[in-house]
């Protein structure tokens, strides 16, 4: 492992969440690194207990991991505090000193912007925020009382680790199809959202990457407006078992069916070495909660050999259930 980048191959919500906590307790991840801002909602599994995390790093799940937040990223002091305090994470997160803060004006402005709520923002901001960065105005988070305990410098902490061969651990948030680079703008948020970005606002050269993972769902989902090839109806998608609803703003997701040409273009712009293809068991109801690849049915293997063959990487993991652990690890 020692450096994995994790991102999104969609439009965000592949679930991203799982196979971070899946690598987290399985390969003994001992940093773990959120880029991003708080419009992500990262959803994990934990014993029983479902959390939605904005802003602490869903390595969590591993009591033994040091989690940081990058300094590329954009941190919500109140919504952070309230996670450490529900994570019980207090005594081993960090925060890097160049992170900026966004702020409830940041909020108001998104949602007074009327282009910005024709894109379906979530509202909380983070458009603002970010041009308030880019303006040199934002206060950083080393400008910040509340957040003096956790202050730290990640690349700093980043290189230690991968010196002494740990397993460091970089969590994208969103997919390549919200980036502001690379996606279908105007309809993005307001970053890039590619791997080479996530190693970039983590401070991590491209050189010390070992592994890229791209997360797919087996179909596609989209919050907020946008183009979103063979989207279905609502109905259908309820019928079919697609249908979700944000973790972070509650709204519906808009579903696709899984789009092989675009899972080719996530592939190629992030270089992507693996992939992970997630919740493969509203496809095929029948692999739910396997955890062996031989306990997949014929039509499953035939879908992950087709994935496979049509966008040149291989599928090495591949979500059956939503605990951590309902998964088929095939580097076994
Ligand atoms: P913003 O990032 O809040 O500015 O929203 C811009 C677009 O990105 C909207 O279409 C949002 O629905 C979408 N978006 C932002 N964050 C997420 C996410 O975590 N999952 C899915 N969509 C997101
Ligand atoms: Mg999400």
């Amino acid at each position: 492992m020692p450096c994995t980048v994790i991102v999104g191959g969609f439009w965000g919500d592949e679930g991203k969440g799982k196979i971070i906590s899946y690598l987290a307790l399985h390969d003994k991840v001992e940093v773990c690194v959120r880029t991003g801002s708080v419009n992500a909602a990262h959803t994990i599994w934990c014993e029983g207990k479902r959390y939605a995390l904005h802003m602490v790093p869903g390595g969590f799940v591993n009591e033994n991991c040091r989690l940081l937040i990058a300094p590329g990223a954009n941190v919500h002091v109140g919504q952070f505090l309230k996670e450490v305090e529900e994570t019980k994470t207090k005594n081993r997160i960090g925060v890097d000193n160049q992170a900026s803060i966004i702020e409830e004006k940041h909020s108001a402005q998104d949602k007074a912007s009327a282009h910005l709520k024709g894109l379906g923002t979530t509202g909380w901001g983070v458009g603002p925020a970010i041009e308030e960065r880019v303006r040199r105005t934002a206060r950083l988070a080393k400008d910040i009382q509340e957040l003096q305990p956790f202050l730290a410098d990640v690349p700093q902490e980043i290189e230690e680790a991968l010196t002494k061969n740990t397993n460091v651990l970089l969590e994208g948030t969103q997919g390549i199809l919200l980036s502001l680079f690379h996606g279908t703008y105007p309809y993005v948020t307001g970053r890039d959202t590619s791997a080479s970005a996530v190693c970039s606002e983590a401070g991590v050269g491209p050189t010390k990457v070992d592994n890229v993972v791209l997360v797919l769902k087996s179909f596609v989902t989209r919050v907020g407006t946008g183009p979103l090839p063979g989207e279905i109806s609502k109905e259908d998608a309820v019928k079919r078992g697609w249908f979700e609803t944000a973790a972070g703003t509650g709204r519906d997701r808009r579903a696709a069916p899984f789009n092989f040409e675009l899972a080719k273009k996530a592939v190629m712009i992030n270089g992507a070495t693996q992939i992970a293809l997630t919740k493969l068991d509203a496809l095929y109801p029948e692999c739910k909660g396997a955890r062996n690849y031989g306990e997949l049915s014929k039509e499953t293997k035939e879908f992950v050999l087709r994935v496979e063959r049509e966008t040149g990487a291989p599928v090495v993991f591949i979500g059956t259930g939503p605990d951590a652990l309902d998964l088929v690890d095939r580097r076994k």
